[in-house]
């Protein structure tokens, strides 16, 4: 009888698409990022005009390239922490080809203006029934290899990954109900406030478990790999999973301060975003205490770096997330370029490290081979990165900072103290040092894509067979 097999062809597909749309969503947002140090620069083409590119940026980055990454890394640790091949081969290849078939569409799309205008839900209704097909497909894969699983044990990275199908499912769903008008035409099912607070409910629990819950099951999997030493704290792991989910579901309406959502529901925005720093801070002190007399490795051994930094950033932008939420502190934030601060040290600081640092463990052992094609690209890689994303986001807190005192400032008479546009000028510096922490994030990603494409041609035959004993 033959021996039982991994299935690694849909989680190679998934890898090699997650660094060239993380290539192309970066490039899209250095290019918006130019927009905005040199407003003519596209020349008033319509499809290329920042309101059109803005959402195709996030859109590539969180769906495309986060999303490849997310669906990629939970193919291989379900298999590997199950001990078994994925439930269907032909489901799986299903959810690849369907998931870039949905980013294709929002390629073509975006740029011609169909759009819903809700933030990152700004496809279209054909385009959000094909991601529920898809979705669906994707959770019946997982959870179909949960159950057919040949250890007793359901490891915590595969908690946090299906947690994370199941509340985007959720979020999708209801938040997509929509009435059809035309083809590429829909008007939401809600209105006014209330569909304000569906969307920052879908909205920032987009954050919570796409962005957040899903990468810490990347997390849970490749720190412990990588470092050669088991999770610091399993019951820490357990209490962080729980806290976690049950927390960033009431935090959604600190989107939406001073609005015309209730008061009451403002304040228990802000109590329970204060509430999630403990768990936050409870799952990156998990991780990086992992590294518990492994230290020395860090010194040279650049993914682990990627993955150590990554919880760094993690650790900041959800300390600075609870603080942003209090009312106060939001009457200066809102409107300003802190928020877009906050949200690439969360985005590129963590979301895109973790990845980056997961695929270099991961992209040798898909091709057979020991490790990256060069070690040292990789470390050029992880201080470009690193020089970026700080850049990126020290500009955008200062420049966020300074417009919203700008904003505030008032004279003895009580007249404003500067105009708008006064405001706009004094930021230009800022935007021309973003987008230079952008180009050099860039810059890293075609470093890495060069490696993996010298790791991939040099590809060897890979022992994918389970083990026989679980
Ligand atoms: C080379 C790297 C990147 C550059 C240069 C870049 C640039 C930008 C720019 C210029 C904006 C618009 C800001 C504004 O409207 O004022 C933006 C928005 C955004 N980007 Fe990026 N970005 C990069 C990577 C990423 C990554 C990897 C992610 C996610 C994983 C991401 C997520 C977002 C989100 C969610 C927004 C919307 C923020 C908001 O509405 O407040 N970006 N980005
Ligand atoms: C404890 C965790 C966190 C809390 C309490 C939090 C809180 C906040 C607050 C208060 C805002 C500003 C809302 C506004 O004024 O409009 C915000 C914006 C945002 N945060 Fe966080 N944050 C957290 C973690 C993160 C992480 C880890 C990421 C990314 C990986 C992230 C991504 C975003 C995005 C994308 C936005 C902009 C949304 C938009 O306006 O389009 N956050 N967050």
């Amino acid at each position: 009888m033959q021996a039982e097999t991994y299935n690694y062809k849909v989680v190679q597909q998934f890898a090699i698409m997650t660094v060239i749309w993380g290539i192309v969503g970066m490039l899209v947002g250095v290019i918006i990022a130019a927009q905005l140090a040199f407003p003519d620069l596209t020349h008033g083409i319509p499809w290329l005009s920042y309101g059109r590119l803005r959402p195709l940026h996030t859109n590539a980055v969180i769906f495309a390239f986060g999303g490849s990454a997310l669906i990629g890394t939970s193919y291989y640790v379900v298999q590997r922490t199950c001990q078994t091949r994925l439930f269907s081969d032909k489901l799986a290849a299903f959810t690849f080809w369907g998931w870039t078939a949905i980013i294709v569409l929002a390629a073509i799309t975006l740029p011609l203006g169909i759009t819903t205008s809700k933030e990152y839900a700004e496809l279209e209704w054909p385009i959000d029934l094909l991601i529920t097909i898809v979705w669906v497909s994707y959770a019946i894969v997982f959870f179909g290899t949960i159950a057919k699983r040949r250890v007793k044990h359901i490891y915590v990275a595969n908690w946090f990954y299906g947690a994370f199908i199941l509340t985007i499912a959720l979020l999708h769903v209801v938040n997509s109900v929509e009435i059809p008008v035309t083809l590429t035409k829909s008007y939401s099912f809600y209105p006014g406030a209330i569909d304000a607070m569906v969307q920052w409910w879908y909205g920032h629990n987009a954050v919570g478990f796409f962005l957040t819950a899903g990468f810490l099951g990347m997390m849970y999997y490749f720190v412990p790999k990588q470092a050669g030493r088991p999770v610091y704290s399993y019951r820490l792991s357990v209490v962080h999973f729980w806290a976690l989910i049950s927390t960033y579901m009431w935090a959604g309406p600190h989107h939406l301060h001073y609005t015309a959502l209730p008061d009451w529901t403002q304040t228990m925005g802000m109590v329970f975003s204060l509430i999630l720093l403990a768990p936050s801070w409870g799952g990156m002190i998990n991780g990086i205490m992992t590294l518990s007399g492994a230290w020395h490795k860090l010194r040279t051994d650049p993914i682990l770096k990627f993955l150590i930094v990554s919880l760094s950033f993690y650790g900041m932008s959800t300390f600075e997330g609870p603080m942003m939420s209090i009312k106060t502190v939001n009457a200066l934030s809102h409107y300003t370029d802190w928020t877009v601060g906050h949200v690439h040290s969360g985005a590129l600081g963590w979301v895109a490290m973790v990845s980056i640092g997961s695929l270099y463990y991961l992209i040798p052992r898909l091709f057979g081979r020991d490790a990256m094609y060069s070690t040292k690209l990789v470390e050029l890689h992880f201080w470009i990165a690193t020089i970026g994303v700080v850049l990126y986001i020290a500009a955008m807190w200062i420049a966020g900072v300074m417009q919203g005192l700008m904003w505030r400032a008032v004279n003895a008479d009580g007249t404003l103290t500067y105009s708008f546009i006064e405001s706009v000028e004094r930021t230009y510096p800022f935007y021309y040092v973003r987008l230079l922490g952008g180009l050099l994030f860039l810059t890293g990603m075609l470093i890495m894509a060069y490696n993996t494409g010298k790791t991939v041609s040099d590809a060897k035959a890979v022992d994918d067979t389970v083990p026989a004993a679980a």
